[in-house]
């Protein structure tokens, strides 16, 4: 039997899924990336060279690592030369990259309506990273999309390209944008064919070729469940499933398949962009936190929000993705504080509920309920073992695992792949 790890994000994403990723996918024979696009922003950090991919899996770094963009994603090509272009300046030549045929594309007018929503929205900004995400999904599901695959038929591309304009720059001119010529974008697009047309294949059936000859194969989630379109804090949410449940859709394969589930969290929580977030902190801890964490978006360069670890969250995100373990990231940075705190219920009106409700009206009224525990000052950036932990910290590891239910399995204290020591042993035979 070959081996599956599902890698997603379990809070409001930036939880350093990049680095996780990339760790394991030194040992994993294809990474793929199954919904989301260019809106992820994942750093992967080793030999001193930081990297940044948006929409290109984690483990383009590894030459033996098959890379695959599935067919969940939202592709923008464009984004994607500018990502080939930046990796190749910074010496990465030798990699393997697939993209789906059945891909949604993201097409120039997809960011210039991104933003011309969000202005529409008056004061409710929803925050998006303006790429064009919510506005290529829509047309995706309104099925108006243009796919990755359908640049390599000239003849039907001109049509679909035709039957997209027609539509779109209409919406264009009424919002008083500017509007798309059709020989010009059919020109720019063919010429794009001819670079990745070759990557352009049925990366379903790859994955499942994979899968029957005992790979081991790693599905690289974007965002965070908390963005979820459906079960996150809607609408200040992506418009994507960032969860493990996506893997089967997003990638082509049966839910079978999916037995290893990792809940990328940070130590404590961030969020950039709009949007409740109960356990926000605005005080000094707040800004040394961010400080610390570098806690800056990797794609829009926003500071993050910052607040204590959410059990709640935690909880009702491990219950719905099957989350076999934690990767608790970033803990090196609670180093030095007096206390630190973890949310364990929320008050909602008077009375104490243990998971977060449906609307952002009355999750704006929920208020965390905490617990305190000491903080450690100790420099825990160089440990190897759990054992090496200061006492307080291997305390609030455990306080975690007995809100949450769920074992911490790898705990992450820098952003090296050298910071990273893994507990869980169904995680250190992967
Ligand atoms: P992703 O979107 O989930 O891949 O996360 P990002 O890459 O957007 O944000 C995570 C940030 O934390 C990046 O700057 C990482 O380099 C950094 N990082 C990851 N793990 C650790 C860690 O354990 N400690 C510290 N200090 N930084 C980390
Ligand atoms: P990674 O993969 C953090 C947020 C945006 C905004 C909302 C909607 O790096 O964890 P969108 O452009 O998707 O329509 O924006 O979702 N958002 C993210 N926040 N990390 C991400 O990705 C995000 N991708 C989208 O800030 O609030
Ligand atoms: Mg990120």
């Amino acid at each position: 039997m070959s081996e599956r790890l599902v890698v997603i994000g379990s809070q409001w994403g930036d939880e350093g899924k990049g680095k996780i990723t990339d760790y394991f996918a030194c040992r994993a024979d294809m990474v793929v990336r199954y919904q989301g696009g260019n809106n992820a922003g994942h750093s992967v950090m080793f030999n001193g060279h930081k990297y940044s991919l948006q929409s290109i899996p984690s483990g383009i770094f590894n030459p033996n690592t098959v890379n695959v963009m599935g067919n969940g994603m939202v592709v923008n090509p464009e984004s994607v030369l500018v990502e080939l272009d930046r990796l190749h300046n910074q010496g990465v030549t030798d990699y393997q990259l697939y993209i789906s045929d059945r891909a949604a594309m993201v097409m120039p007018w997809h960011s210039a309506l991104d933003g011309a929503y969000e202005g529409l929205k008056g004061g409710k900004l929803i925050g998006t990273t303006k790429k064009g995400i919510g506005p290529a999904y829509s047309d995706k599901y309104s099925r108006v999309g243009l796919r990755m695959g359908d640049l390599l038929e000239p003849e039907y591309f001109a049509e679909r390209l035709q039957a997209a304009l027609d539509e779109k720059n209409m919406e264009l001119k009424m919002l008083g944008l500017p509007t798309y010529d059709f020989q010009e974008v059919y020109d720019r697009y063919m010429e794009i064919a001819k670079i990745l047309g070759p990557r352009i294949v049925d990366t379903s059936d790859l994955i499942n070729k994979a899968l029957l000859t005992d790979k081991k194969i790693l599905f690289e989630g974007a965002q965070g469940m908390m963005l979820c379109i459906d079960h996150g804090t809607y609408p200040f949410v992506t418009s994507s499933t960032p969860s493990s449940a996506s893997v089967p859709v997003g990638a082509g394969i049966s839910p079978k398949w999916i037995d290893n589930v990792v809940g990328v969290a940070k130590a404590y929580c961030t969020r950039v962009g709009e949007g409740p977030f109960p356990t926000e902190l605005h005080d000094e801890i707040a800004h040394e936190i961010r400080e610390r964490g570098h806690e800056y978006g990797t794609v829009t360069g926003r500071p993050r929000r910052v607040g204590w670890f959410d059990a709640v969250v935690a909880r009702y995100t491990s219950r719905l993705a099957g989350i076999d373990n934690w990767a608790l990231m970033l803990f090196d940075v609670l180093s030095g504080l007096d206390k630190v705190k973890i949310c364990t219920h929320y008050e909602l009106d008077g009375k104490i509920i243990d998971t977060p409700p449906s609307t952002i009206s009355k999750l704006a009224r929920c208020k965390p309920v905490f617990i305190e525990m000491e903080g450690w000052k100790e420099d825990i950036t160089g440990i190897k073992s759990f054992d090496e932990l200061p006492e307080a910290a291997k305390a609030y590891v455990a306080k975690i695992e007995e809100l949450t239910g769920v074992p911490v399995g790898v705990i992450s204290v820098g952003p090296d792949r050298t910071q990273t020591v893994i507990l869980s042993e169904k995680l250190k035979n992967f």
